[in-house]
């Protein structure tokens, strides 16, 4: 068996390097836990980026896959496949909406999203987008994203995509008109930086969306399957999206995205105008479902809310100590940002240190996406840890 140093030096010999990776060589995960080869255990609020909603190995996930592995691994899309349907009718159930489409990505969920806009609209709408969006990165969602750090390589990308400042009433005003196709929509931006949607920003869209009729969609990539303490981050405002995107934890770990759109926008696409190979995955369906019964039918989101709070409570209790290191805390459940003054890449080596991991975005904010299935005492050990660290950094 290859020792951990000799893996993290073939890392940087046989693959591009495109990701910063952290050096530690993971040996299993269990429960909220990933541990290294040589036996050090850390308590993990990443969650593979949000991927993780019930931590690892857990029971029904694993059974649910061993069960379809034995059934069948794929099916082409040309035959109906029983878990596809099944998870299909669950995300309609609580989204409210209509009918779905599986690929294997946040991604190409939105490169769904994007075709049936431009197939229904036309080439010459305009689409919405906002500032420190985050979409994708393939040239469809690439076009959409609010980062201009991400883009400024891969010109051109798509035309008649207008990107305008996030929660500002009055660009809306200035922009949304009757040429508008679509607007796209992080009720909470995770990538840029766990920022909420205003309230009066919502109210907004909805009044202009009564107006224009453009078609809003909610990437809820990131924020979906009760992370926020909802079963949608839509879900905490007075406003329906009409198409919703979802990826990550749809999948229970395995590559699953899915776009469901609404009655309205179902007839769009006919027979042959999009699919995928391995789009809606019979196994990748089977896990999902597994983490869609625990996290929506036996109430796990609520603990979320919950927890969430206090969390966030305990946070501004924090913040509070120390003004001059953290300007803001922001996000809902399990979906939550800490500003900080500094760059917050060696916090996130200290908490490593103390056997936490966690993640930084936007240079300096600190985002916590723990497990959905995290417990008050792992709550508060993140807390004590973060208090101790702060007291010891400079500035
Ligand atoms: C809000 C949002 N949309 C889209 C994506 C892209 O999803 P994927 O990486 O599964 O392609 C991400 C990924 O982080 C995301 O956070």
């Amino acid at each position: 068996m290859e020792n951990s140093e000799d893996i993290i030096i073939k890392e940087k010999e046989y693959l591009l390097q495109t990701y910063k990776r952290i050096p530690i060589k993971i040996s299993y995960g269990k429960g909220v836990y990933l541990i290294t080869e040589d036996g050090k255990k850390y308590l993990d609020f990443f969650s593979g980026l949000a991927v993780n909603a019930l931590g690892y190995g857990n029971q029904k996930v694993i059974s649910a896959i061993e069960e379809q592995i034995k059934k069948y691994i794929h099916l082409s899309n040309y035959y109906v496949n029983s878990p596809q349907v099944e998870i299909a009718e669950k995300l309609v159930k609580y989204s409210g909406l209509s009918k779905v489409f599986f690929s294997n990505s946040g991604t190409e969920a939105i490169e769904t999203s994007l075709k049936l806009i431009r197939k229904y609209g036309g080439p010459e709408k305009k689409i919405i987008t906002f500032s420190n969006a985050f979409h994708g990165r393939s040239y469809g969602s690439l076009s959409l994203s609010g980062k201009e750090k991400y883009k400024k390589y891969f010109a051109p990308l798509l035309s008649n995509i207008l990107n305008i400042e996030f929660n500002n009433v009055e660009e809306l005003e200035k922009n949304i008109d009757s040429e508008t196709a679509a607007v796209y929509l992080e009720f909470i931006q995770g990538e840029g930086g766990v920022r909420v949607a205003s309230e009066q920003f919502i109210s907004q869209i909805k009044s202009f969306k009564k107006k224009y009729d453009f078609i809003l969609v909610a990437d809820e990539v990131q924020s979906g399957i009760g992370r926020t303490g909802k079963p949608f981050a839509y879900s905490h405002f007075d406003i329906k999206p009409d198409l919703v995107i979802l990826a990550k934890a749809i999948g229970g770990g395995l590559p699953l995205g899915a776009m469901i759109t609404n009655k309205k926008y179902s007839t769009v696409f006919d027979f042959g105008d999009h699919g995928s190979t391995f789009g809606g995955n019979p196994v990748a369906c089977a896990a999902g479902l597994a983490v869609i019964n625990q996290v929506f039918d036996s109430g796990l989101v609520n603990e979320v809310a919950k927890l969430g709070d206090y969390f966030s409570t305990q946070i501004k209790m924090i913040r509070d100590e120390y003004p001059n290191k953290i300007t803001d805390v922001r996000g809902l459940g399990f979906m939550l940002g800490v500003e900080l003054t500094n760059p917050c890449s060696s916090i996130v080596d200290e908490f490593c240190k103390k056997g936490v991991l966690v993640n930084c975005t936007n240079e300096n904010v600190l985002r916590i996406l723990p497990p959905l299935i995290s417990t008050q005492d792992n709550v508060d050990y993140f807390i004590d840890q973060f208090r101790s660290i702060l007291s010891k950094t400079i500035s």
